[in-house]
């Protein structure tokens, strides 16, 4: 109801009242005064943190498994190797690292943080949320939170949703977490899909930029298109095939992809979504210092930069040593550009993603430290 009607209907109704008819209205409430919209507060990115485990899975160690060789895998997906849990360890314990590496960076505690969301696919189980377990794992009372599940995209889209919260004014610290445990459903008989995944996680403080400073996110697209579902899924353990002797059978409860179909998928939206988020505000390809894409081809990722007109020097690749860590590959790859001297403050950075789902999106920003 707009305030023009409610102040009409409050007009009517104290004439009414002042006719002291038969008309016997109750009193109305005090008009509500909805405060003036104000310009959303700009936000940036403040902190990153990353976390693999320890333990490496090598391409020879896949070829002791399945039929398949380092050369294959190199050559085809670009993938060395990739690290991987130890049982027992679950997406909350690779969060957890992530985000206290954040929290340091910044010298903030957890308890400063207002909100955690965590993208994931693989949540340590059904419910509680992951964002419930990394929350009590890192001590952050008088927090909220919850889970979002996007696949390869939950990182772009968990940053997005966790932005609106400081956009808006609600809060002014957000802590945004992607992490997967992709080695718990993968079936390590599958050659095609066991030497691509690994695991990972990386986490961002968001926090308001100064209305003068020119740094932070700028914009995003997101598009998802569920006919794609039946190219990247999992069928098992949800409310449509619940767990039994016949899923595990079945081997319903790892991933199933249509390799062929994501590939050229991805290759199409990423390159459509990163030409139209630079061209609607106002930038080239050239203008760009870093394209840091998901991680799931090492030929998906060329093949777009290709299309785009990217040099290899604006490129972030470092599928080779963790694979595609699912939620995790972004910040996993600002992490790598970090390390490498290649972000700096002020750079225009274009983080872009396909995903089961499917799930694409693209975010632009200026890296704001
Ligand atoms: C899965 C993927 C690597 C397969 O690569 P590809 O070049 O398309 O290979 P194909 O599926 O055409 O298979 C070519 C051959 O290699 C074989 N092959 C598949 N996996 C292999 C492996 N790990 N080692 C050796 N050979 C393998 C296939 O069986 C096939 O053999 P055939 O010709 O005798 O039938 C590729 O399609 C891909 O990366 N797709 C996207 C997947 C993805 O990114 N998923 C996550 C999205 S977020």
């Amino acid at each position: 109801m707009s305030s023009w009607t409610l102040l009409t209907g409050y007009v009517t109704i104290a004439f009414l009242i002042s006719l002291g008819g038969s008309y016997r209205v109750a009193q109305p409430a005090p008009l509500k005064v909805t405060p003036v919209r104000v310009a959303p507060v700009k936000v940036k990115i403040s902190a990153l943190g990353t976390y693999v485990p320890p333990r490496l899975l090598t391409n020879a160690d896949l070829a002791k498994m399945v039929e398949t060789s380092d050369e294959w895998i190199m050559q085809r997906i670009g993938i060395r190797e990739r690290h991987v849990v130890d049982k027992g360890v679950a997406t909350s314990d690779l969060a957890v690292e992530a985000a206290k590496k954040a929290l340091a960076e910044r010298g903030l505690t957890a308890t400063d943080m207002e909100a955690i969301i965590v993208g994931t696919v693989t949540p340590d189980m059904l419910f509680p949320s992951t964002a419930c377990l990394v929350q009590n794992k890192l001590g952050a009372t008088g927090v909220w939170g919850f889970d979002l599940s996007a696949a390869c995209s939950a990182f772009v889209y968990a940053l997005q949703t966790g932005a609106q919260f400081v956009a808006t004014g609600a809060h002014k610290k957000v802590m945004v977490i992607g992490a997967d445990v992709m080695s718990s459903i993968i079936d390590y008989t599958d050659r095609s899909t066991c030497v691509i995944f690994g695991d990972g996680a990386g986490a961002v403080i968001l926090e308001p930029a100064g209305q003068d400073e020119d740094f932070g996110l700028i914009d995003f697209i997101h598009e998802i298109d569920g006919a794609g579902g039946c190219s990247l899924y999992m069928p098992g353990g949800g409310s449509l095939h619940p767990s039994t002797h016949e899923t595990v059978d079945k081997k319903m409860h790892f991933v199933h992809q249509d390799g062929g179909a994501v590939f050229k998928f991805a290759i199409r939206k990423m390159t459509e979504v990163c030409e139209r988020i630079l061209q609607r505000n106002g930038f080239t390809v050239s203008d760009l210092n870093l394209f840091i894409p998901h991680q799931a081809n090492k030929r998906i990722i060329t093949a777009t930069a290709d299309r785009l007109g990217l040099k290899p020097e604006n490129i972030v690749i470092n599928i080779d040593r963790y694979g595609n860590t699912t939620a995790g590959t972004i910040p996993l790859a600002m992490d790598t550009a970090r390390q490498e001297g290649r972000l700096k403050k002020g750079d225009l950075v274009l983080l872009a993603s396909v995903g089961a789902g499917f799930t694409v999106g693209a975010t632009l920003l200026r890296w704001a430290y």
